[in-house]
């Protein structure tokens, strides 16, 4: 059993060792380059817990299907750097790692937005270099988000968790976009502004766009929380930005290439109000050149899920996926997946994004 890179936590371990597996930890902090983990795959492999960072397409799942591999988890709940059809034509059931880091990658897209409306990493290297010599009332103003419009682009569990956060901490109506109509979001803020109703205050309200370009033009403060595909692909473009308001403000915690990095760089260029705030790039861990002499993006190295037990709980999830699959369990179908985190762990792999393709059963209580 390969683990590409050392995990937090020792519960992973344990759950590893209980189904047998004799485990080789990959130590290096450096990605790891394909020929390096089909080195360490080697001729005898049952499975493999690899990172977003690595390319798991056909060569390496070729690879472990020859080493005797029969399951693959990814450290992430993303899997763009997985060819899911490469692993399921050569059998291998995928796992990925849902629920853990929902509220966890929300607070960072909550932390980005304050930062960037209030200008925070600009203030801080100002305060440390030693430019403040004492109050002003023009002094590094920024934007206000109580009562203005929050955008999400992608309303799934993290993006329907940072709306939550944002309509209630600062009483933002909501505009989102999403193939699906979230109808527990929208009984939220509908619940919510009941409330502020009832307490003679002005109520939010929820609207579902028809269209990306509709949030792009209505909201102050937009937030991207999509999967990368084929169709996500550079949707923040040069025209999709030209939509937004000259002060807007764009989040992005999902994947880098959503954006047009270069393009966003020409546009904070000649938008000096407008402020934007990345925890992820392009062309990781590289970033497009100019970026990162704006004053008005605030940029993190790929953070959003990085609290203590948030990572654990991904290590618990990634080792759960290939034990399970390596006893024969069947696939989790409850997206509420809290039953791992106890210590009577289910019969079960907590999520296998290919279950039916490979034939691996669901689970029936
Ligand atoms: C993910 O899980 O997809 C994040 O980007 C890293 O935690």
């Amino acid at each position: 059993m390969v683990v590409t890179k050392e995990l937090p936590g020792d519960r992973w371990l344990e759950i590893l060792k209980q189904a047998d597996c004799m485990v080789e930890v990959c130590v290096s902090t450096d990605v790891l380059r394909v020929s390096e983990i089909k080195d360490a795959i080697g001729e005898r492999c049952d499975g493999a817990i690899g990172q977003l960072t690595e390319d798991w397409g056909e060569e390496l799942f070729a690879a472990l299907k020859a080493a005797g591999g029969k399951a693959y988890s990814n450290y992430a709940v993303g899997y763009n750097n997985v060819d899911v059809g490469a692993a399921t034509k050569h059998g291998i059931p995928v796992g990925n790692t849902p629920g853990v880091l929902t509220e966890t990658t929300a607070e960072m897209a909550v932390a980005l937005s304050f930062a960037a409306a209030r200008r925070v990493v600009e203030a801080d290297r100002f305060m440390r270099g030693g430019h403040y010599k004492g109050w002003l009332p023009t002094l590094f103003l920024g934007e206000l988000l109580h009562q203005k419009t929050v955008g999400v682009i992608g309303a799934g569990r993290i993006g329907s968790a940072y709306a939550r956060m944002m309509v209630e901490g600062c009483r933002m109506d909501l505009i989102y976009c999403d193939h699906h109509q979230r109808k527990d979001l929208e009984d939220y803020i509908a619940f919510y502004a009941e409330f502020l109703k009832s307490q003679g205050q002005k109520p939010v309200y929820c609207k579902r766009a028809a269209s990306v370009e509709e949030v792009l033009q209505e909201a102050d403060l937009v937030s991207l929380h999509l999967p990368l595909d084929n169709t996500t692909h550079h949707l923040i473009n040069r025209e999709r930005l030209g939509l937004m308001k000259e002060n807007a403000i764009l989040i992005n915690t999902s994947r880098g290439p959503v954006i047009d990095e270069s393009t966003l760089v020409a546009h904070c260029q000649e938008h000096p109000n407008f402020r934007a705030g990345l925890d992820v790039y392009e062309d990781e861990p590289d970033m497009k050149p100019g970026l990162s002499e704006l004053d008005n993006v605030v940029i993190m190295p790929h953070t959003g899920s990085a609290t203590g037990w948030t990572r654990q709980g991904m290590a618990v999830l990634a080792a759960g996926n290939v034990a399970a699959i390596l006893m024969g369990y069947p696939a989790w179908q409850d997206p509420d997946i809290s039953p791992f985190l106890s210590d009577d762990l289910p019969k079960a792999a907590p999520s296998i994004v290919n279950a039916d393709e490979v034939g691996v059963r669901p689970f029936m209580v």
